[in-house]
């Protein structure tokens, strides 16, 4: 079937880098959201505003790696009150899947009634980030993921196999059966394994430094990450884990890394497990949330790190409603 997918972005500057960097911005979440192949492409058609006259955006688009997509370029004519530097395409293509539109940047705020849009919240553990998370999707009325969730599902399937010792050699054959949904009830993230709704029993100090480990395994994440884009490909979300800005959704709208002292971490982790009703002392919880924060930062996949274009935020002196109000804030200014 042949679908049409429109895109369209707003350049900083009109220099001939910019109007490179904007196309293969452009082109890159293009792709990614609707898994193109340039051999599927039948056509490019673009158009730009009059006030581009540094590089022909079609130029940039052979630069970004579409070299033999039949492509026609031509500019609009001056319209008063048009998004200036503006980019836009439409992309013809044989495809079995729905297109999905993407306007980024200031170009976003074109088509709101069709634009999807991902916040990326990285941090370690007990920064808050889950909470803010969830909070956040509430009031933007988007989907929330709670990436570490999978990673925990993943670490009770390997419990249940009985293994203590995660190695990519035991841990990938149990993945080829991993039977792993995430479902919603009134919004809220339920998982589901093998047809039950585990989401307590991932909350388990023991299932906690399971997933820790389980997460370091390059079989375990590529599972995960695929799926993980599959469900932000669907919708507005937002994502929270460790590597959601640098790898999972590199070209997310907004992206946050939330973090905050080990003590503060640790008090908020102790506060909850104790409301949950679990037995276990500030020390332990503390060395633990150390001993996470280590393994995640120092694993060779995908280790916890701030995305280059992620914006730090400390939350040791905020509470959970400044630290959305915050977000929520940054994100408006933004999309
Ligand atoms: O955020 P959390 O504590 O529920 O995550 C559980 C574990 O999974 C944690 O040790 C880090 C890992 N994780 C990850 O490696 N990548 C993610 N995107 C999310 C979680």
């Amino acid at each position: 079937m042949l679908i049409a997918i429109r895109g369209a972005i707003s350049a900083e500057a009109d220099t001939p880098e910019e109007i490179r960097s904007a196309v293969r911005e452009l082109m890159d979440e293009i792709s990614q959201r609707n898994h193109l192949l340039e051999k599927d492409i039948v056509c490019i058609l673009l158009s730009n505003t009059n006030d581009i006259h540094s590089l022909y955006p079609a130029k940039a688009v052979r630069e970004a790696g579409f070299a033999r997509a039949a492509l026609f370029s031509s500019a609009e004519p001056e319209i008063v009150g048009a998004l200036p530097l503006c980019i836009r395409m439409m992309i013809l293509v044989e495809s079995a899947e729905a297109p999905k539109h993407v306007y980024l940047r200031k170009a976003a705020g074109l088509r709101k009634d069709r634009v999807l849009f991902s916040v990326a919240l990285d941090g370690p553990s007990g920064s808050g980030k889950s909470t803010a998370a969830k909070q956040l999707a509430k009031e933007l009325d988007i989907l929330y993921l709670d990436t570490g969730a999978m990673y925990r599902a993943c670490a009770i399937q390997a419990l249940r196999a009985g293994l203590h010792d995660f190695t990519e050699e035991n841990v990938s054959p149990l993945l080829k059966n991993l039977n792993l949904h995430v479902v919603y009830e009134n919004g809220a993230q339920r998982t589901i394994l093998d047809g039950e709704d585990i989401s307590e029993m991932i909350r388990q100090p023991e299932v906690s430094m399971a997933a820790s480990h389980i997460s370091a395994l390059r079989c375990v994440r590529e599972k995960m990450v695929e799926m993980q884009r599959k469900i932000a490909s669907e919708c507005s979300c937002v994502l929270d884990g460790r590597d959601i800005g640098t790898i999972v959704l590199p070209h997310a709208d907004c992206k946050f890394f939330i973090t905050a002292s080990v003590e503060v971490r640790a008090r908020r982790r102790f506060d909850e497990l104790k409301t949950k009703g679990f037995d276990v002392s500030f020390d332990v919880v503390k060395r633990e949330i150390e001993e996470r924060d280590h393994n995640d930062a120092t694993r060779t996949v995908s280790p916890l790190r701030r995305a280059e274009d992620a914006e730090w935020i400390d939350t040791s002196d905020m509470s959970v409603e400044q630290v959305v109000a915050l977000l929520k804030q940054k994100i408006q200014e933004k999309i």
